[in-house]
């Protein structure tokens, strides 16, 4: 087991001029499971492919443990790497292919076999060794290919999107698998999904790429809760963040006909006329339609998920720009679609960020 870490670490493609990962910084623990998320084409894959030893790196340096791995061949790094495709080979069966790494190895028939049987009662595969992949489920196939992994018992997992070959609904059930088989053996994993959702639910902490440059790395708790700037607070949570864009006044900010209270010191740090003031869709007060308080909504559909629903509308924010928000209601008190909602962001529930840089204002 081991510690990993990218060290100011940079990618530049042959032929273009901006590095597709750029001084990427991060220091994972020992055991910790990190998750890389971003949007696609953010630089996911390469800051994985450098840690494997299939990328070059062209700028800073990547460390296992206290080894500098920056300039090893992918075979002397010790890692295992699961991805979307694992193919398996069609020919062998599930014991071949799990225990193929470490023939190829020179690893004793008896010793391999004595690893196979115990990566297979580890992922539940055990009455499936002597099949062949194609009869096999798609879940099973991917817990073989993490047998794979298993096996070669290597200081750090990486995993490419090893779930999206998969269905919704087994992708759910495979995520907290692979999660608790994780934890369980202890072994550093880096993960990489486009999916806010499976990063936030598998990760110890989560790293946020956006065009290659790294934009916040935290636990899912503090990445929720304090986004550090515009990006990372839209792209995190789903619903996303409701962002607006308000004129600062005296004691807050303007939020239709209420003055909400913000944080001094983030109205004192902007240096625009107005800050974007972020508010998640289950942290406004509602009053009825007679209240003059707040902002008004108007209806526009609304999505009902039993215990509570997802108002989705349109205000009047500012002079005459329309806005469309996200509102979480009760289940049990469901506004008609065109009527208007009153709605006041809940005191200390507020991010506020600077609407020219992005940057958080707000603790
Ligand atoms: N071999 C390559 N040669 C040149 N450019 C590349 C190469 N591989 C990737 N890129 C570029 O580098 C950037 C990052 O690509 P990367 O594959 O790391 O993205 P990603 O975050 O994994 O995206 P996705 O979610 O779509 O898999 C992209 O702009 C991509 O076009
Ligand atoms: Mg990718």
């Amino acid at each position: 087991m081991a510690t990993v870490s990218f060290d100011k670490a940079t990618r530049i493609y042959p032929g273009s001029e901006k590095p597709a990962v750029d001084a990427l910084d991060i220091e994972i623990e020992d055991g910790e499971f990190l998750v890389l998320v971003g949007p696609s084409g953010c630089g996911k894959s390469t800051s994985l492919r450098m840690l494997a030893g299939l990328e070059d790196v062209n700028a800073g340096a990547i460390r296992i443990g206290d080894r500098d791995v920056t300039h090893l061949p992918p075979k002397d790094r010790d890692i295992a790497m699961v991805f979307q495709n694992y193919a398996l080979y069609p020919h062998m069966t599930v014991a071949d292919n799990m225990g193929f790494a470490l023939k190829i190895a020179g690893v004793p028939k008896a010793e391999i076999k004595q690893k196979v049987e115990d990566a297979a009662k580890i992922l539940d595969l055990t009455d499936y060794l002597g099949r062949k992949p194609k009869a096999l489920s798609g879940g099973q196939r991917q817990r073989v290919a993490m047998g794979r992994a298993i096996v070669r018992e290597p200081q750090v997992f990486l995993m490419d999107e090893p779930l999206s070959n998969l269905d919704a609904k087994l992708r759910v059930s495979t995520r907290t698998q692979i999660a608790s088989l994780q934890r369980r053996l202890g072994i550093t994993t880096v993960y990489v999904t486009h999916d806010q959702v499976e990063a936030m639910t598998m990760g110890d902490r989560v790293a946020v790429l956006k065009d290659g440059l790294l934009q916040q790395v935290d636990t899912p708790r503090n990445m929720y809760d304090r986004p550090a700037n515009l990006f990372v607070a839209g792209f995190i949570g789903s619903p996303a963040m409701n962002l607006v864009e308000v004129p600062i006044t005296d004691g807050g900010v303007k939020f239709g006909n209420s003055v909400v209270p913000v944080d001094r010191d983030a109205l004192s740090a902007a240096t625009d006329k107005t800050v974007t003031v972020g508010v998640r869709p289950e942290h406004f007060d509602v009053a009825g339609s007679e209240s003059e308080q707040g902002l008004a909504v108007t209806v526009n559909v609304v999505e009902e998920l039993g215990a509570d629903a997802y108002v989705y509308g349109t205000a009047k924010v500012g002079s005459d720009d329309s806005k469309d928000l996200v509102v979480r209601v009760s289940g049990r008190d469901v506004p008609e679609k065109g009527s208007t909602l009153h709605i006041v962001p809940r005191s200390g529930e507020t991010h506020v960020f600077s609407t020219s840089t992005g940057e958080r204002l707000s603790d």
